[in-house]
């Protein structure tokens, strides 16, 4: 079967593992990356793929409603996967404004020409939303988001994610519009830019600068290897019932004192370092404002309804993640200039 797909936010760290899922795992469908790259997004994600027949790059802002309502008639899809987001929760924490702009009203852009373009014939058509297990809120020492916990935001980061989420469930009841959402852990592999706390330490550890640690460390997150989450997409996109939720998550639950220590170790033996040397640069900092405690994902219904479940050991998965980083200077050393260096600055020395 023929299928044109928008990607969006497909040049940054997940989107970029699932345009080339996709690309290469369907050669028929033809994918179409719709992408402003903004700091986060990145074409040299997607080098491997990028002259196949059935890829195709559109450079476009989801917050310009004309412009995505052009390539909308352009292109006529059938289905969009909608990654295109600001994502990072320090970033809404200085400046909360972008993320209203993209998240809300990017999302709702994308609604609305889907609407315009695709109401005639629903049939076979899917609106599909990648989103975050940070729309719950935040966990005490147990229990576990499943895909019915009531939403309680805390961030400018993730009431934005909750805002789109409520608009796309808004859009399935008033208008039927085929939706689908995912909501996802946290993810780390390769490709993530460097302000995340996985990238940013193996760059540091690296360099031998200092590891910040917000707070105490006793944070804790459920980390899933990107390419699972990739797959998990692919899963829930030709599996999922229309207009359900389907949470997604590593059972992988680390505090980040314990994460970075783990990393440390791998990092000592990629790196031939004394065991130890790492692990000397963490550094407590000046906790995050309003820092969620714990999030944890239940994803036993997309793993009993679709059959899907993390692959990847995360023993595995880090050592992976920290030689793709060393393997890949370049990558970061584009990166981890300009532009970033000053947010970096203000993020961790000016404070
Ligand atoms: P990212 O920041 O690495 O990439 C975001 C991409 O969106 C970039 O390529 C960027 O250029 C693009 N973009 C941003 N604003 C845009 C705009 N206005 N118009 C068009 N493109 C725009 O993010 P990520 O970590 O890959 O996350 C992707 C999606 O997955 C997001 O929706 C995020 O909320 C969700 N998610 C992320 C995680 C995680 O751990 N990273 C976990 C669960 C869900
Ligand atoms: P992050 O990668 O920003 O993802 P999220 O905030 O979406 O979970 O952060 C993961 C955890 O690591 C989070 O509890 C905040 C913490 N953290 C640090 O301790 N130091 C850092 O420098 C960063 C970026 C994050």
């Amino acid at each position: 079967m023929q299928k044109k797909i928008f990607i969006t936010g497909g040049a940054g760290f997940i989107g970029s593992h699932v345009v080339r899922q996709f690309v290469n795992k369907y050669p028929d469908y033809q994918i179409i990356n719709i992408d402003k790259l903004t700091y986060a997004g990145n074409l040299e994600n997607l080098k491997d793929i990028e002259n196949k027949k059935n890829y195709l790059f559109e450079r476009a802002d989801i917050v310009d409603e004309k412009v995505i309502i052009g390539l909308f008639e352009k292109h006529t899809p059938d289905a969009v996967i909608h990654l295109a987001a600001e994502s990072h929760v320090d970033r809404s924490i200085s400046n909360p404004t972008d993320f209203i702009f993209t998240n809300i009203v990017g999302t709702l852009n994308l609604l609305n020409a889907f609407r315009k373009i695709c109401s005639d014939k629903y049939e076979n058509k899917l609106f599909y939303h990648v989103s975050t297990d940070e729309v719950y809120g935040s966990l005490g020492d147990t229990g576990y988001f499943i895909e019915t916990t009531p939403y309680d935001p805390k961030s400018p980061y993730s009431a934005s994610k909750a805002s789109s989420d409520h608009l796309i469930r808004a859009y399935n009841h008033t208008f039927g519009v085929p939706v689908i959402i995912s909501n996802c852990s946290n993810n780390y592999g390769p490709n993530q830019f460097p302000e995340k706390l996985i990238p940013l330490a193996i760059n540091n550890i690296k360099n031998m600068k200092p590891i910040p640690i917000y707070g105490k460390g006793d944070n804790v997150r459920d980390w899933l290897y990107v390419v699972d989450h990739a797959v998990a997409i692919d899963t829930v996109f030709h599996k999922g019932k229309i207009g359900e939720t389907y949470n997604i998550g590593g059972n992988n639950e680390w505090s980040n004192l314990d994460l970075i220590k783990k990393l440390c170790e791998v990092m000592d033996k990629l790196l031939n370092r004394t065991p130890g040397t790492s692990a000397s640069l963490i550094t407590f900092v000046k906790d995050r404002a309003g820092h969620d405690f714990r999030y944890a994902i239940d994803c036993s219904k997309l793993t009993k309804e679709l059959g899907w479940k993390p692959s990847l050991q995360f023993e595995k998965g880090i050592e992976i993640t920290a030689k793709w980083y060393l393997n890949n200077q370049k990558w970061m050393e584009n990166i981890v200039s300009g532009d970033y260096q000053k947010y970096y600055e203000n993020q961790y020395v000016n404070r």
